[in-house]
């Protein structure tokens, strides 16, 4: 809703409530109509200020009204109405302005706000653009360039940079209300004319043909196949070309195209799934997210490799004290100058002191004695790990949390190293662990509440994605990636290159194709560890079913990607990161292929999706059975915020239900009847369950799952 009170005798103060960030709800639009109309017809009253309730002016449209039938006064009218005003209006920005709340913002005559505030249109992440006027009026107000680079970005700004751009007319630390009051009644008298922003002509750069392909060739460039940024070029480019009425048709019709289509469902269906992730539940639907956390002070890493100090920098940026423990002493002194550097480097970007005196460091174990939680990140070896953790065990004072960054390992024999079990669980990072958003908190049989609620929490303080999830072979995400990553492995056997496959799964929107990931990441790891578990290198059949020895073959000729200047593909040199096909890759496919009598066929993208994506989405399935996962939103966040899939396609398991599951089903059944040998290619009980319910929608799923579980 939208309180109405005057004040300073002659200012209609206007504030909108609606906790807990002002979003445009219907009622929230209907007060704004309705207090509107009352100031100016109230003859006291010479000018009105807009704020937001509680320290915040408006997040924007209500995301949650997005796909019920509309009912409240529009937006687009209502914004006209309070720009047509024939008393100055001015918008109070405290908190965030943000998508519609901006508009509003727009539609004022004046903008003053607070120092601490933050402003932007990001509608395109969900989808969308901002199609209450922002993509008309913006561009009159800051010009095309500047427009253009808020719009498609949807990027957040300072007051400061707002005041530069000349988005608002002054800036305060003081009170933000008080200060526009002052500043209405200091205007009341004044014309509006050039004040209405919808009226003035949107300026015209002189090269608007070369500006705008440009931009577009660039935002297609980032956008890999999203709609939404395009569309707001589009839009922007109308504000510069048209007269302003058709402009907003324009905006009108392209946002119509966008919120129709799947693309902006997913979006959303992401943006609620990031925030649910954080209320976290068992998979039997108990919830965990009442338990305390306890509070975390000092905190110790074990092992400086790549994750330890991706994880150390993570840490110490979120204020805690660390201590970072390596044996190496080499290895010790390289972290130390590597993670000052990281957090040089993160300090000068955020425009903040580097908070090196944070993290002490040692080759020693003692000195992790007084820390409240350790993570330890030595090398992926179980052996090793469980002396670490008989080592902590002894070392560490009591009720200090002991965490693991394990890929895949058993929490549960790590936990039963310890004279506390309860408080053993999994933190699982994705590298670079200091910027990677994803974390999975792994809890073991015996990990308690307290362990996983602190786990999760401070995965939150270091503004990570933390997403709960049980204990099994590879947890949730590198369990999904295994058959994904061996599906492409068999294409090659039959026929595929490299570049064919990536090429699909590029085009599909992730960010890299599976070959160019694995020459990023290393094939050494992945070879070194399925040797560890006794896999010999050459065999194409293991314990009955098919598998390829491809990446070990490829490892044994000291092919490890990116490090080594040659992997999947070529490097100018090593470290270099612009991937050539390379001729030996595709005579070494031919051979291997000659050696094992394969006959090498033709492959399409369409086979090369169907197989790698649903063979990961039947996997999730799995999980879901198994209870690995809480939902389906569960492991949509992991594979949007840690592996690259495409937000704008919504995670595996919402794609699955773009597809249709009946027909992820059926393509199951056909390659798994051409490959029985791949028994992860069987389609999935609960997948059958669903499609047998008739495929209901994403959200109702859970009562499937929970029909499963009651059962077993
Ligand atoms: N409509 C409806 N609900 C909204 C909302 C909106 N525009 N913006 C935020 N919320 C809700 C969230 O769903 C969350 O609800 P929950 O507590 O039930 O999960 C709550 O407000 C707090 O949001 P959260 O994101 O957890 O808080 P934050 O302080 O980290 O971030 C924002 C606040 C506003 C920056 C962030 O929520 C955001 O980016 N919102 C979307 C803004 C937007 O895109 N507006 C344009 C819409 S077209
Ligand atoms: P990443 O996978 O993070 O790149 P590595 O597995 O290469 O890292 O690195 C693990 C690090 O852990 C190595 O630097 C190694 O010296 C260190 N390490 C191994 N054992 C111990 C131990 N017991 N205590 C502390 N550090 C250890």
């Amino acid at each position: 809703m939208a309180q109405y009170t005057r004040v300073s005798g002659s200012v209609g103060l206007i504030s909108l409530r609606n906790p807990p960030v002002n979003a445009l709800s219907s009622v929230v639009r209907q007060g704004i109509v309705d207090t509107v109309k009352r100031a100016l017809s109230d003859p006291e009253v010479k000018s009105v200020v807009i704020c937001g309730h509680n320290g915040i002016f408006c997040g924007g449209a209500d995301i949650k009204e997005f796909g019920t039938t509309m009912s409240g006064p529009p937006l687009v009218p209502m914004i006209h109405a309070v720009e047509a005003a024939d008393k100055p209006v001015v918008a109070a920005i405290e908190g965030l302005a943000l998508g519609g709340g901006l508009e509003l913002a727009l539609g004022c005559h004046y903008r003053i706000a607070h120092s601490k505030a933050r402003l932007g249109l990001p509608e395109v992440s969900l989808g969308l653009l901002p199609a209450a006027g922002g993509t008309q009026r913006l561009p009159r107000l800051i010009g095309v360039p500047a427009a253009l680079d808020l719009i498609t970005t949807g990027r957040h700004i300072t007051a400061a940079e707002a005041l530069t751009l000349g988005i608002v007319d002054q800036v305060t630390d003081q009170n933000t209300v008080d200060a526009a009051v002052k500043f209405a009644l200091s205007v009341a008298e004044q014309s509006l004319d050039a004040r209405r922003i919808s009226t003035n002509p949107c300026p015209r750069p002189s090269d608007l043909d070369a500006l705008f392909e440009g931009v577009m060739q660039k935002v297609r460039q980032t956008a890999r196949g999203a709609i939404a940024p395009v569309a707001c070029v589009q839009a922007v480019r109308a504000a510069a070309t048209l007269p302003y009425t058709q402009g907003m048709e324009r905006e009108q019709e392209l946002m119509a195209t966008l919120f129709n289509s799947g693309q902006a469902r997913a979006l959303q269906y992401c943006f609620f799934a990031q925030r649910a992730v954080g209320r976290w539940s068992m998979p039997s639907g108990a919830r965990w997210d009442t338990s305390k956390p306890r509070p975390i002070r000092k905190a110790a890493v074990i092992g400086l490799g790549t994750m330890g100090r991706g994880i150390t920098v993570a840490l110490a940026q979120t204020g805690l004290f660390v201590v970072a423990v390596e044996t190496q002493e080499k290895q010790l002194m390289e972290a130390k100058q590597a993670v000052s550097g990281m957090l040089e480097r993160g300090a000068k970007r955020r425009g903040v002191a580097p908070v090196l005196n944070l993290v002490s460091y040692s080759s020693n174990l003692q000195a992790v004695a007084d820390a409240d939680l350790v993570i330890e990140a030595v090398f992926e070896d179980m052996a090793l790990k469980k002396k670490v953790f008989q080592q902590l065990s002894a070392v560490c004072k009591p009720g200090t949390f002991l965490c693991t960054n394990t890929s895949a390992l058993d929490i549960d024999h790590l936990a039963s190293q310890t004279r506390s079990p309860e408080l053993v669980v999994g933190m699982h990072f994705f590298a670079p662990a200091h910027v990677m958003k994803l974390l999975e908190v792994v809890y073991g049989p015996r990990s308690s509440p307290e362990a996983v609620a602190t786990a999760m929490h401070l995965g939150k303080k270091m503004g990570k994605v933390s997403v709960a999830v049980g204990n099994c072979r590879g947890f949730v995400g590198n369990r999904m990636l295994k058959p994904y990553l061996e599906q492409a492995f068999f294409l090659l056997e039959e026929g595929a290159t490299p570049e064919l496959v990536d090429q699909a799964l590029e085009e599909f929107g992730f960010a890299m194709g599976v070959f160019r990931m694995s020459d990023l990441s290393g094939l050494d790891v992945g070879s070194k560890i399925r040797k560890a578990s006794g896999q010999p290198a050459s065999n194409r059949v293991q314990q009955g079913h098919r598998y390829s020895p491809l990446g070990d073959l490829l490892c044994e000729q000291g092919r490890f990607g990116q490090k080594t200047g040659r992997g999947w593909y070529q490097y100018d040199k090593p470290g270099s990161q612009v991937a050539r096909s390379d001729p030996w890759v595709h005579c070494f496919l031919e051979e291997y292929r000659a050696r094992h009598g394969l006959v090498a066929r033709r492959i399409d993208h369409q086979e090369v999706l169907e197989r790698c994506l649903y063979s990961l989405i039947n996997e999730g399935f799995r999980i879901l059975e198994d209870g690995i996962a809480a939902g389906p939103g569960d492991i949509d966040a992991i594979y949007v915020f840690g592996y690259g899939w495409p937000r704008y396609r919504g995670g595996p398991m919402f794609y699955a239900g773009m597809v249709g599951l009946e027909r992820v089903l059926e393509r199951l059944e056909h390659y798994h009847q051409a490959h029985p040998d791949v028994p992860y290619l069987q389609p999935c009980g609960l997948l059958r369950r669903l499609v047998a319910s008739g495929s209901p929608p994403i959200h109702k799923w859970s009562e499937v799952i929970r029909k499963v579980h009651s059962q077993l």
